[in-house]
């Protein structure tokens, strides 16, 4: 896991928004996985300016969302297809026929979830993936005790998650209890991962999942895993981890390599 601490929320958003349109300038037909939330949004804002200025085009893109609540009727304003609307896809020049996110209105739920692993697989599987983390430990809505195997399914919320995700509704019991995501299995599936944090609510999270044993209690400690998972965290984020200074060495090492001026002496 390459682990990056950075200065602060706006770092992390325009490092998050180079290495995916890294990936889309090396191939502009990329495959995305995308998150909602406060966490990416800095990165979206990233994109679309990138767009604006003529350095960046997703039209090419396919996307898939991680998740989408149930029981929100299509168009509502905290969808999260809204979200991706407004706050990305419209303003970023996406092509809205390929951008797909879990279909939670369907009448069929357990039918919809197939259909949604089978279209990601139909796309060739997701490139690079962008996540969030719950303050819980998930990811997506891959609640903790969620099967580490697990695939795209209905999952309940937990009450954590309702609270945390409360500030965008008017009241905690606008928050619906259901979502579709996609699981565990799933997002390990892509060949790419870039988890971001920020702020110190998240300090907890972010220390098991890095430092803590692989469990399902703490469902992002999975993704120790996967051989290609970047972590981007800010300084309030990091603030739990006992090894920054290692974190921080590899980095530093790591840099020098990516610029090509790697002297072993130097070390
Ligand atoms: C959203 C998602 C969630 C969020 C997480 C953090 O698509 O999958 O896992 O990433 O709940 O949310 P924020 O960024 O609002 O703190």
């Amino acid at each position: 896991m390459r682990v990056v601490i950075l200065k602060d929320e706006t770092a992390v958003s325009h490092r998050a928004a180079d290495l995916l349109c890294g990936a889309v300038a090396k191939n502009p037909a990329t495959v995305l996985g995308l998150a909602t939330g406060g966490t990416p949004l800095g990165t979206y804002k990233e994109m679309v300016s990138r767009v604006e200025r003529g350095e960046a085009n997703f039209s090419e893109c396919t996307t898939f969302n991680l998740d989408e609540y149930v029981g929100l009727e299509p168009g509502h304003s905290q969808s999260y297809r809204t979200f991706m609307e407004s706050n990305l896809f419209a303003p970023a020049g996406f092509n809205l026929d390929i951008c797909h996110l879990p279909p939670s209105s369907a009448k069929n739920l357990s039918v919809a979830c197939s259909e949604y692993e089978s279209s990601i697989e139909a796309a060739g599987g997701i490139e690079i993936q962008l996540l969030g983390i719950g303050t819980d430990g998930h990811i997506a809505f891959n609640e903790p005790s969620s099967s580490l195997a697990s695939r795209t399914r209905v999952k309940a919320l937990t009450e954590q998650t309702r609270k945390d995700n409360a500030r965008f509704f008017d009241s905690i019991e606008q928050v619906p209890k259901l979502a579709i995501t996609m699981g565990i299995g799933t997002i390990l599936d892509a060949s790419e991962i870039v988890l971001l944090a920020t702020g110190a609510s998240k300090a907890s999270a972010v220390c098991a999942f890095i430092e803590g044993p692989i469990s399902a209690q703490v469902p992002a400690s999975a993704l120790q895993l996967h051989p290609r998972v970047t972590v981007l965290l800010d300084e309030a984020a990091a603030g739990w981890l006992t090894r920054r200074s290692y974190y921080q060495q590899v980095e530093a090492i790591q840099e020098k390599l990516e610029q090509g001026d790697f002297d072993p002496n130097l070390i």
